[in-house]
């Protein structure tokens, strides 16, 4: 058992002896390393003023993320370089290229933002030396900026390479030496962060995980903490005692079995985006709209499951084609239906000791048709109203053989549609057919009524969506994705 977290902050090596378990590293940044550049805006993930970079080794790699460090546990950095705006500054006290570009295209306003976006354009730089205007988006679309816009800023991410090297970048010139000393802080110990009766939990192998799960069977489970979080920040609840998980490699595998695709439950939204996007576009595009760049670093499949919201994202498209999850308890495991999971409002099927290991996806046929939707008020950064993700395939005589039709935001858990499956079975994919199974929702559903969206809205909207499924399927030539007024590569539905 090892009592101290340790961890490359910029060039030096901390060791944390004795810290409050649920500590965030912005808290620790801002209050005791007096790095004071990484700011505090909302303190719950959307605003992106603390974004800071950390460096993780991943499969052998030194892979740098941009996370919001407002929600991120300061015991959960163990192992990782962490890197905040004033490291960036150069040893002659010039600018980073960063820095530069967004000073050179008037990037910046009132400031208080600027940080974070510049922490989370130089993640992105140090991933990608020319990126796209999409990717450019993607990485800043958990950064609020409301007085700048965000012209300037895009264009000072396009220029960035303007005005220095990438590969002299410190993080990438060193990248060797980085990682040896990553490594250096790697063991297989398990990690315990104690403050007199309060403690975090930190296993660095599933089997020390799942003993420890056992063993404290109502501590909270805490993998990329984009949930979790929240309960510390903004709920202000004691979460204590806490099993943290994403020190267990194992659990962030994610595997191409042929017929399947395996998730370890700690696989983080960018490499499940990545898998799940060979199964189908529409799915590379849900995910691409899943929170902010950081949240997707950060936030694992596992934890969109496992937290069983009724409006998140994962479980309606995953439920759609057919995955199951394994729970493990100790050295026991059970496997069942995704669907099986959900029991009632923020219920779900997971016996004490238990916790989730691996999400299996069977990839369809490729005769399969596929639709996946999210709507929501805005396209980026945004929870669902509806979410709609349907697989159906015909048989021979061209009639539905199967449907499976998974909502999330239409009851109380994420939910097929059971009536309007069973009417759709036999029947030409049709007009009718589908006027039939919309007949159908209003049996199948008690929409949520909330500030997302009224009921009303939402009823309307999932049987849309069923005749929007049609129109994908059966006419290529209409367009129901709206293209995009900035992303002129890219479908852009405003509206899902
Ligand atoms: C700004 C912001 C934007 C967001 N946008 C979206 C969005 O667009 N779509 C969406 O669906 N969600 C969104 N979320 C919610 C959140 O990011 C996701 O639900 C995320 O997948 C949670 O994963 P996590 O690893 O961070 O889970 P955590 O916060 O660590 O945990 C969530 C829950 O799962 C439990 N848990 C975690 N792993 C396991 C496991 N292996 N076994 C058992 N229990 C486990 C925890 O105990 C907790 O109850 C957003 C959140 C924020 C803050
Ligand atoms: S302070 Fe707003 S995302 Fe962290
Ligand atoms: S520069 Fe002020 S909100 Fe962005």
């Amino acid at each position: 058992m090892r009592r101290t977290i340790r961890f490359l902050l910029g060039e030096e090596t901390r060791e944390i002896e004795s810290s409050d378990p649920t500590a965030t590293l912005l808290d620790w940044l801002r209050a005791d390393a007096r790095l004071t550049g990484t700011k505090e805006g909302c303190a719950e993930g959307d605003c992106g003023a603390c974004t800071v970079a950390i460096g993780r080794l991943s499969g052998g790699r030194l892979r740098y993320e941009a996370i919001n460090s407002c929600i991120r546990l300061l015991a959960t950095i163990d192992g990782c370089h962490v890197v905040t705006i004033e490291h960036l500054k150069r040893s002659d006290g010039s600018l980073h290229p960063v820095q530069q570009a967004m000073a050179a295209h008037h990037g910046s306003q009132c400031g208080f933002c600027t940080p974070g976006i510049v922490m989370s354009l130089y993640a992105l730089w140090l991933n990608e030396e020319r990126p796209d205007e999409t990717r450019i988006e993607d990485a800043l679309a958990g950064n609020l900026c409301r007085c700048t816009g965000y012209q300037p800023i895009i264009a000072a991410a396009r220029g960035i390479s303007d005005f220095g090297r990438r590969r002299e970048d410190p993080l990438i010139a060193n990248a060797d030496a980085i990682a040896a000393r990553l490594k250096t802080l790697r063991d297989e110990e398990t990690l315990l962060v104690e403050q007199e009766e309060r403690r975090l939990i930190a296993p660095a192998t599933v089997n020390a995980l799942a003993d420890a799960v056992v063993k404290e069977p109502r501590a909270t489970m805490l993998a990329g903490g984009t949930d979790v979080g929240l309960w510390v920040t903004k709920e202000m609840r004691d979460i204590a005692p806490v099993i943290y998980l994403g020190r267990v490699e194992a659990l962030k595998r994610v595997e191409d079995r042929g017929d399947a695709l395996i998730f370890g439950a700690g696989a983080n939204h960018i490499d499940v985006r990545k898998a799940l996007a060979t199964i189908h576009p529409q799915l590379d595009e849900l995910m691409r709209r899943f929170g902010g760049e950081q949240i997707r670093n950060a936030g694992t499949i596992g934890g969109n499951i496992a937290n069983g919201s009724p409006i998140g994202d994962l479980p309606p498209a995953l439920i759609a084609l057919g995955a199951t999850i394994m729970l493990r308890r100790g050295a026991g495991r059970r496997v069942i239906p995704l669907e099986q999971f959900f029991i009632a409002y923020r219920k779900q099927d997971r016996r004490a000791g238990e916790f989730i290991e691996t999400i299996t996806v069977p990839k369809p046929p490729p005769d399969a048709l596929i639709h996946v939707s999210k709507v929501s008020k805005r396209f980026d950064e945004d929870i669902s109203s509806v979410c709609g993700a349907f697989l159906l395939r015909r048989g021979p005589d061209g009639l539905v053989a199967e449907a499976r039709l998974a909502f999330g935001g239409m009851a109380a858990t994420p939910k097929r549609a059971a009536n309007a499956e069973t009417i759709l079975k036999g029947k030409p994919w049709s007009e009718e057919s589908v006027a039939l199974a919309i007949g159908c929702l209003a049996v199948d559903f008690k929409p949520l009524d909330d500030m997302r969206a009224s009921a009303r809205y939402r009823a309307t909207v999932a049987g849309n969506l069923l005749r929007r499924f049609l129109m994908e399927t059966t006419d290529a030539a209409i367009a129901t994705r709206v293209a995009g007024l900035m992303r002129a590569d890219a479908p852009r539905a405003a509206h899902g």
